[in-house]
């Protein structure tokens, strides 16, 4: 038998919803809902200091360590919401500027005697192109 007498092949159509029980996989086409807003470059934030990021969910705390990592907390500290963008940074922590707790910058938790009152919110946060972008969701 010749080409022309074979029957076209078929082509495999994928389900548009896996059958039940199939986790659907995670692929490109599922989008990351956080809006990343652009605060302006790495540079701007001294290390070992911070910035004040005016924002509609309220303020965030910009931080840049001595090793250039960067973190961002709401700017109230757990304690009596003293102004945390403008306390002491110190490691990964920074010293609330009003009664010096110590909250630590990836959590937002105080260390040590006070661990465990309360917790500063952890803003999203990255770094691309040595631009600093804070996340809402
Ligand atoms: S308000 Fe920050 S330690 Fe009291």
């Amino acid at each position: 038998m010749g080409r022309a007498g074979r029957r076209p092949r078929r082509r495999r159509v994928q389900p548009a919803h896996p059958p039940p029980g199939v986790r659907p996989r995670m692929n490109a086409l599922v989008k990351d809902p956080t809006v990343w807003t652009d605060v302006g470059a790495v540079t701007d934030i001294p290390a070992r200091g911070a910035r004040r990021v005016p924002t509609p969910d309220g303020d965030i705390a910009v931080f840049r360590t001595g090793d250039g990592r960067i973190f961002a907390l709401k700017d109230a500290c757990p304690h009596k919401g003293g102004p945390l963008s403008q306390g002491i940074v110190h490691g990964h922590a920074v010293a609330c500027p009003l009664h010096n707790w110590s909250i630590d910058l990836a959590t937002g938790e105080p260390l040590g005697a006070d661990r465990g009152k309360g917790c500063a919110p952890v803003a999203r946060v990255r770094v691309e192109g040595g631009r600093v972008l804070v996340g809402r969701v």
